[in-house]
């Protein structure tokens, strides 16, 4: 194919990529946005592949049958409650792929040797490999194999500036000598680095660090767009990369973190304990759902504040339902946001958007904060971190100076869970043995659901 037509359907590709990525910042444009992009994504595959530098398509058709039943069968297979594992597994799995083109260009002598080449391979070896490794461990943390919280690595800032220097240190070494020795001790650093970066980093922390992994997975697919000469990936790397900065920037916002802390390694320390009992003791009110029914009978204002739990007991359509009884009852609902809500960024969004809740009743942290103290009852289900006053209170606790919804301001607040149990932090709550919280104890879809069925038959009582 002719050079110039590449070339141009490049550019093509990379207008509907940004046209496409402006389209996602609004809900009702986003599946827009998704189709352009991809519209985008299948030119930029189509035109590589016809690019007269393939002189044999075997490999690449066994490569795309066999990535395609892998991924066909894990999409069909992953329950949509690991949809946060999911993701980190395959943002790992784009740091891997930028890894072995760099691997692929070392091994085979006919491919560029040029500078460009060189430090593109170098620094696609290091950020692809610190992004396989520490994606597999965010995978580990979220799916449950090793534990969610901090887990301490000895002098680990020092550790990491060492493992830093000896990536770039390395890396600059094979510029000049081109051995595969710098390249497989590089491997061995870089793939290190993954692990001493994310293992430190838990708890209510994890959000910044899926965030910025998401960024790192997109610079290894530019630099490796360097490696292969290839415009396009050069271009979408580069948008996933500054996205995924943007959004570090939103989750740090959100965690009241800075940037630097997150790129040195240095939060997310371990708790100091919190007494359980002392909290919990003789303080905590239970209710039932015909209690809550005439509760809510009578409340004007309402606002439901999901949670991780919400999305583990799959009860989108039966709060949608409920939402519904409730405004035809009269009641004002909203749903509350919180940016780190769930285990994965727009986790609550995407959520309750399969359960077609309207948008415009989504509303978040810094807008409904303000209006909890006008809300009669408050219904939070399967959240828990996120409206924990510790974050507000208590200086020694790892989430101290997240914002969090401030729930406990409103008149009611009726905590819809199975247990005590803590969130992904670790930490008791004192919400739970407040004044003006009542604990309704289950699984949040049953709950709900015997919930509506309380009100709506509360409604008709009242007016038969
Ligand atoms: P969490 O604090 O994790 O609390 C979720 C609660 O849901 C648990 O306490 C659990 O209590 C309850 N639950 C679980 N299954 C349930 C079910 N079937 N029915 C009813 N309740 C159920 O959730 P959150 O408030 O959404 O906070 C998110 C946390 O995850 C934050 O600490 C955040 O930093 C972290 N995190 C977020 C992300 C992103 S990007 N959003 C990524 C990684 C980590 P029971 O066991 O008692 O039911």
């Amino acid at each position: 194919m002719n050079e110039n037509i590449i070339e141009l359907s490049y550019l093509v590709a990379a207008v509907l990529f940004i046209v496409g990525l402006k389209k996602l910042t609004r809900p009702r444009s986003a599946v827009l946005g998704n189709q352009l992009s991809a519209i985008g994504m299948l030119i930029a595959v189509v035109v590589t592949l016809l690019h007269q530098s393939i002189l044999s398509y075997e490999w690449i058709v066994a490569g795309m049958l066999l990535g395609g039943a892998v991924g066909a069968l894990m999409a069909r297979s992953v329950k949509m409650t690991s949809m946060p594992q999911m993701v980190a597994l395959l943002n790992g799995f784009g740091g891997g792929a930028s890894l072995f083109v760099a691997l692929a260009n070392v091994w085979d002598p006919a491919t560029g040797t040029s500078t460009i080449a060189l430090v593109s391979v170098g620094a696609t070896l290091l950020i692809g490999a610190v992004t396989l490794s520490g994606s597999m461990v965010a995978f580990a943390k979220l799916e449950g194999l090793i534990s969610g919280k901090a887990i301490a690595v000895p002098g680990n800032t020092a550790l990491n500036g060492l493992l830093v220097a000896a990536g770039v240190g390395l890396a600059t070494a094979f510029v000049f000598s081109p051995q595969l020795v710098f390249i497989y001790a590089l491997l061995a650093v870089s793939l290190i680095l993954g692990l001493t970066l994310v293992l430190p980093i838990g708890g209510a922390d994890m959000p910044v660090v899926i965030a910025l992994l998401n960024s790192y997975s997109g610079l290894a697919a530019a630099t490796a767009g360097f490696i292969t000469g290839n415009t396009v990936l050069i271009i979408s790397g580069s948008l996933v990369g500054a996205s995924g900065l943007i959004l570090t920037e939103i989750m740090c916002k959100a965690m009241n973190r800075s940037l630097r802390n997150v790129l040195f390694g240095v939060m997310g320390a371990v708790s100091e304990a919190v007494d359980e009992d002392a909290i919990y003791q003789g303080k905590v009110k239970s209710t039932s759902p015909e209690e809550l029914a005439m509760l809510l009978d009578g409340a004007e204002r309402v606002v439901i504040v999901p949670g991780y739990g919400m999305a583990m007991a799959q009860a989108q359509h039966a709060v949608r339902e409920l939402a519904n009884a409730l405004e035809a009852n009269g009641s004002d609902v909203k749903y509350a946001i919180h940016p780190v809500a769930g285990r994965m960024p727009g986790h609550m969004n995407v959520v309750l958007a399969e359960a077609e809740v309207p948008y415009e009743q989504l509303v978040e942290m810094d807008e409904i904060n303000p209006q909890f103290s006008q809300t009669d009852v408050v219904i939070v289900i399967g959240a828990n971190d996120v409206t924990n006053p510790l974050a507000r209170e208590d200086k020694g606790c790892p989430i101290y100076g997240m914002p969090i919804l401030n729930v406990d301001k409103a008149r009611t607040v009726v905590v819809i869970k199975r247990s005590l149990s803590s969130g992904f932090a670790g930490l008791p709550n004192p919400l739970f043995a407040m004044d003006n919280t009542l604990m309704l104890y289950g699984d949040g879809k049953a709950m709900i659901i015997e919930l509506t069925a309380s009100l709506k038959e509360e409604a008709s009582a009242r007016a038969a």
